[in-house]
């Protein structure tokens, strides 16, 4: 497959409040097209910044992005976004919610009769797709967080873009809800063709949702490793049990405890026993 994106040697650094904040330090990636890729790491690492560079919302300080072969220049239509608050317009009903952004594009001047159909047609392609079909004509206030979830990928694939960015897109819901997205996020990479960077705190989500994974590390934010995903194109449930599941799991866990200097609970209470700490705390 051709490369779909390149990150070659972007840094970028945030002014802060006392000092200058290295968000990103000289990332290199290639992401291929078609390409299913996660970003996973501890917090403040540089996950959501560099999926909003690529998305053109932010710019590199130095460094370039470059999207089938162009270096990019701020959003553009080929790229869409989907974050984990829906921001759906909560006076539109599912389907103009989808609708919304085509039905602004089609009030310009150069809006043909076609293009209305086109926009149409496309709908109610994505609203089957998405599984919405009972729901169109729904308000956001009337559903669970896993439907207006659907709703707000549906809307973003209404541009049909090539790549779609999300940033920790299931990470309000709930643990059932969650696989019933993964499973159908995949789906959707199959049947759309799109390239997917999919940022997530969820090492398991990471694992069953990407063909790489892009470890990144905090203090500087940094591109630390990535990993192959050792499981088959077609996923399912059951892989989550898997040796070669269980031990990317471990061995991607131990790396973000590494690199973050984070320390397990029980590391935490042995440290501050020992320090007295908790033998102070009064009853
Ligand atoms: N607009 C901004 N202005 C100043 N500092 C920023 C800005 N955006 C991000 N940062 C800083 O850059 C670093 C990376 O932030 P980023 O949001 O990319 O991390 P993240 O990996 O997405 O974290 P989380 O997992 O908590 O979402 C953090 O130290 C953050 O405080
Ligand atoms: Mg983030």
């Amino acid at each position: 497959m051709p490369t779909k994106i390149t990150v070659r040697g972007v840094n970028k650094v945030f002014p802060g409040a006392r000092q200058p904040v290295q968000a990103l330090q000289d990332a290199h990636l290639d992401i291929a097209a078609n390409e299913f890729v996660t970003f996973v790491g501890a917090s403040g690492c540089g996950k959501s910044t560099l999926l909003r560079m690529i998305g053109g919302l932010e710019s590199p300080t130095s460094g370039e992005i470059v999207v089938n072969g162009q270096p990019i220049d701020g959003p553009g239509i080929d790229r869409a976004m989907v974050f984990q608050h829906y921001s759906l317009y909560p006076w539109l009903s599912v389907r103009e919610n989808i609708r919304f952004c085509r039905q602004l594009k089609a009030h310009t001047r150069e809006r043909t009769d076609a293009d209305v159909e086109a926009a149409a047609g496309r709908a109610d392609a994505l609203v089957k797709l998405m599984g919405l079909g009972h729901a169109e004509k729904a308000y956001p206030n009337q559903l669970s967080g896993g439907m207006q979830q659907r709703v707000a990928i549906a809307r973003a694939l209404m541009s049909r873009p090539e790549i779609l960015l999300m940033d920790e897109p299931f990470g309000a819901l709930d643990a059932q809800t969650r696989e019933v997205m993964h499973d159908l996020i995949r789906y959707v990479h199959r049947i759309e063709g799109s390239t997917i960077v999919f940022v997530t705190h969820d090492v398991e989500e990471a694992i069953y949702l990407g063909q790489r994974i892009v470890l990144m590390a905090p203090r500087p934010g940094r591109i630390d490793t990535i990993y192959d995903v050792p499981l088959p194109a077609e996923r399912h449930q059951d892989m989550k049990l898997a040796p070669e599941f269980l031990r990317l799991k471990k061995e991607i866990l131990a790396r973000i405890r590494e690199t973050s200097g984070m320390k397990t609970d029980l590391e935490q209470l042995e440290k501050l026993s020992a320090q007295n700490v908790i033998n102070k705390v009064p009853a």
